[in-house]
């Protein structure tokens, strides 16, 4: 199919390599919602999955399988698919001319390839010698629109965050795992004696390594040195990449929630000067990608269960910290699917597009 622009520009081909996935979802009903700038739309997943028929943009789509031919004619891929796969395969793509964006943690952090976050790095998307650009991870992606507004204004000096990530972070599998285990735990007594939630819902606690129910998880990712996380490192190492900060002192815990979609964190951010709270909620209630909901006394401040299935960073509990007048504290929410994963690649292939003109 050729779909012209009325310019005369050919429009873009794209291709979603992990259409069946929690993110790949989000991917299609996010390409079926904002301004329709693509040409042929082609859906890829695993061999598992071809023939499948999946929705994008109002009309009904069959799903190839991932193979070197499936590139041919793509201007332009989107990578929603394991580490491993996205290794292997967005080098294969990018040799055959295909721009890929890749939502993977496989190349975040190579030197030659840039992590965007458009509203903070725009810039660096043009600069991609292995014609690949890297999509940043959900946890971080859902605080650094914020932070990057206030870093821009303030200089950033410090940071100290914990996080409280919905399931949907692991994947379709951690969505089943939590919504099976409330089948088991509900309307039960449950929770009132040690080990009592974990004999109910058994060994199989899917990707997570405890029960996700009725439970938090001090945990997330695979273990790494001196008892850090995967997922902490990703939060430390991409927010000091994308923000310009390669020495940036950042300490993260993250903990695993039971909330189907929405990550939250708590964050003390630490700046070069003196800031007061005016200050900050200026900068945040005008920050392209921020709102600003922050007015505890009438019970405004974002919860997971609002700010699901919407894309800004949802930013509330704007304080200075009382022992430090050059630091604020804040609670941020955004959704790991949309902004955190799914829009953000989006944006960045959006902003490639745009290059054509
Ligand atoms: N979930 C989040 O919040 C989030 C946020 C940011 C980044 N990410 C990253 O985004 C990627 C996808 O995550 P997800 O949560 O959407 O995972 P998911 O729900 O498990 O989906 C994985 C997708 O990859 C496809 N796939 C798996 N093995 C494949 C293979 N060998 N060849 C081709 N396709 C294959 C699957 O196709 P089939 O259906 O055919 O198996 C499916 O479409 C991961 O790298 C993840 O780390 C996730």
């Amino acid at each position: 199919m050729s779909r012209l622009l009325t310019t005369g520009i050919r429009r873009p081909t794209l291709a979603v390599v992990g259409a069946t996935g929690a993110v790949g979802t989000v991917m299609l009903q996010i390409l079926s919602q904002r301004a329709d700038i693509w040409g042929e739309i082609r859906l890829v997943a695993s061999p598992r999955s071809a023939g499948r028929k999946l929705t994008v943009r109002g009309q009904e789509t069959e799903v190839s399988a991932l193979s070197e031919e499936v590139f041919d004619g793509v201007d332009i891929a989107m990578f929603d698919v394991p580490d491993e796969v996205a290794a292997k395969w967005a080098p294969v793509a990018a040799a055959r001319g295909v721009v890929v964006v890749d939502n993977s943690g496989a190349f975040r952090m190579e030197p030659d390839v840039p992590l965007v976050v458009p509203e903070v790095n725009p810039h660096a998307v043009r600069s991609r010698p292995r014609g690949i650009v890297a999509n940043p991870n959900c946890t971080t992606l859902s605080m650094i629109v914020a932070l990057g507004a206030l870093h821009s204004a303030y200089g950033l000096r410090e940071l100290v965050v914990s996080s409280y990530q919905a399931v949907s972070g692991a994947g379709r599998a951690g969505v089943e795992t939590l919504r099976q285990q409330i089948s088991l735990v509900a309307g039960t007594e449950l929770g009132t004696s040690p080990g009592d939630v974990r004999r109910a819902v058994g060994d199989n606690t899917g990707p997570f390594p405890e029960p996700v129910a009725l439970n938090v998880v001090p945990w997330a990712g695979s273990p790494r040195a001196d008892g850090w996380s995967s997922e902490e490192m990703k939060v430390r190492d991409e927010s000091r990449k994308i923000l310009g900060l390669p020495k940036l002192p950042v300490a993260v815990t993250c903990v695993r929630v039971p909330v189907v979609t929405t990550h939250s964190l708590t964050v003390h951010a630490r700046f070069q000067d003196t800031v007061t709270v005016g200050g900050a909620r200026e900068i945040l209630a005008t920050a392209p990608g921020v709102v600003l909901f922050d007015n505890p006394e009438a019970g405004e401040y974002p919860t997971p269960a609002d700010v699901v299935g919407t894309d800004p960073t949802w930013v509330g509990r704007v304080r200075r910290a009382l022992d430090d007048p050059t630091a604020l504290e804040l609670f941020v929410c955004g959704d790991n699917l949309r902004k955190g994963a799914a829009l953000n690649v989006a944006q960045i292939a959006e902003l490639v597009a745009a290059e054509r003109h």
